[in-house]
């Protein structure tokens, strides 16, 4: 094990054990100590699930990129691993940047994009690890791709964040890159031996269109549909669709085994909150393709005041396509770690009003009306007597607002995010699963979802409801100490 990477296991463990165990989520992983960004190698591997993400452990800021590494057996409890990789060779000195995970032969496979300097510049090139599931060495005959294997005109700076699947004996690779217009796009190779690589196709391409270079990219097939995954930089906003820099987006069409021809037929964010990006998905034994991402976004983050560790990943969600359309719910093995169930069934919460029992900062409650009875519903959690986050139903614009202007945060940061939300048979159903900072709504079944953080302070707890019509709620306390480390 090279000294940079001993340094880092060290470092965590004295780190870790410094932090609060009040100031962490419950149920969502957060960097041991230090910052972290998107999730990588997410992987089965002997019977549990991997997990890794971008990692600099000796500050709450971005630094030269390691890989943090977590199992677990359920998506809900993990279990922290030693820092699994470390920017200690020449090809990737200047950071192990994001990538994936894959079992082969009883060996775990982790390929990632290496970085280095050439003449004063940045050079992105993939190379691969192979490990036990704690233990990894870098492969020899790193990196296994350069950008001289990309068609004529590609960025040799901007190519980056392998994900590799399989099909039949065969691995293929998709990979967020610049083409010679400077806008993204996503090429793929294949190898037997995830050594030897051969560049196959540009699956999709930028086109100046949803944003400028694609980073983060992932390639699946579900429900007989092919689905592209991609974080766009320099998106611009488009209505209430997309909004202004960092995005993400979904595009969803044919895909050809054999040509490995795809072909766009929707193209929508994945997620329309403020804090939610570099999403990575996994198929498990089961059937369920399972989504994580980073909760959080490049230009308007922040870490509260004192605090050691910085960044959090959202809640796995499982995947479906349906009617074009890409729904996510949140993985059921979270319904394990209710502690109590309450329903308040027809409320009407004129002025604002509390229930009993319907308080705290982890739950997960699901609120549903009929907006032809109740055309306005705002929905305050993270509250004390002054400060609370708002979750707004309007009905008269047809809208569904996160907004923290009022969270008690002294920041002048990006306050609130809006988006058109229809009715469904005649019903708004709203699943908001909060863990200390971490607000995930789910509407609709999945169909939309709008994750972002509050940084109200966390002894504001208190949750309240004013609406202009009847509605259901239906409350479940979580476990909140499953994680605490
Ligand atoms: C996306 C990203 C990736 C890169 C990583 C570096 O958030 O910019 O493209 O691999 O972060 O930390």
């Amino acid at each position: 094990m090279s000294e940079m990477l001993q340094q880092a296991r060290e470092y965590e463990k004295a780190g870790s054990v410094k932090i609060p165990a009040e100031q962490r989520p419950s149920f969502h992983v957060t960097p041991l100590v230090g910052w972290c960004n998107d999730p990588n190698g997410f992987s089965v591997f002997q019977g549990e699930y991997h997990l890794f993400h971008q990692y600099y452990p000796y500050a709450t800021e971005w630094g030269p990129m390691h890989w943090a590494h977590w199992k677990t057996k359920d998506f809900i409890r993990w279990e922290a691993l030693p820092c699994a990789l470390a920017p200690d060779m020449p090809y990737d000195r200047q950071g192990v940047f994001s990538g994936s995970g894959i079992e082969w032969n009883g060996k775990h496979y982790l390929i990632y994009t290496s970085v280095s300097e050439e003449n004063g510049e940045p050079r992105q090139t993939q190379s691969v690890a192979v490990g036990d599931g704690v233990n990894y060495e870098k492969l020899p005959i790193n990196p296994v791709i350069t950008a001289d294997q990309l068609p004529k005109g590609s960025s040799r700076i901007d190519f980056r964040d392998p994900k590799i699947w399989r099909e039949g004996d065969t691995f293929y690779m998709i990979t967020g890159s610049r083409s010679s217009d400077g806008s993204g796009q996503l090429p793929v190779f294949t190898s037997k031996d995830l050594e030897h690589w051969e560049f196959v196709t540009i699956l999709d391409r930028c086109n100046n269109r949803y944003g400028k270079m694609w980073e983060c990219p992932d390639f699946f097939e579900l429900d007989g549909k092919g689905v592209v995954l991609t974080s766009p930089q320099e998106m611009q906003a488009e209505g209430l669709i997309f909004h202004n820099g960092n995005g993400s987006l979904c595009l969803i069409g044919s895909y050809d085994r054999s040509s490995h021809d795809f072909v766009r037929e929707q193209a929508q964010p994945i997620d329309y909150g403020m804090d939610f990006y570099a999403p990575q998905t996994m198929d498990i034994p089961d059937g369920r393709r399972i989504m994580i991402a980073w909760m959080r976004n490049w230009e308007n983050h922040m870490t509260p005041p004192g605090y050691k560790w910085s960044g959090f990943m959202t809640l796995p969600r499982e995947l479906r396509v349906k009617n074009g359309k890409l729904y996510q719910v949140p993985v059921r093995e979270l319904e394990s770690y209710y502690t109590a169930a309450y329903s308040h069934n027809a409320v009407k919460a004129i002025g604002y009003t509390e229930l009993t029992e319907v308080t705290g900062r982890v739950f997960d409650m699901t609120v549903e009306f009929s907006p032809a009875e109740c055309k306005e519903l705002e929905i305050c959690v993270a509250g004390n007597e002054r400060f609370y986050t708002s979750l707004r139903y309007d009905g008269n614009a047809g809208t569904f607002t996160t907004d923290r202007t009022y969270s008690g945060c002294p920041q002048d940061r990006l306050q609130s995010r809006t988006m058109e939300l229809p009715e469904r048979k005649g019903k708004v159903v709203l699943r908001i699963i909060m863990d200390q900072y971490g607000i995930e709504v789910f509407a609709n079944d999945g169909e939309q979802v709008m994750t972002s953080l509050t940084y109200a302070p966390l002894e504001y707890d208190r949750i309240f409801f004013k609406s202009k019509g009847p509605f259901d709620v239906l409350f479940h306390k979580i476990q909140e100490d499953i994680n605490k480390i």
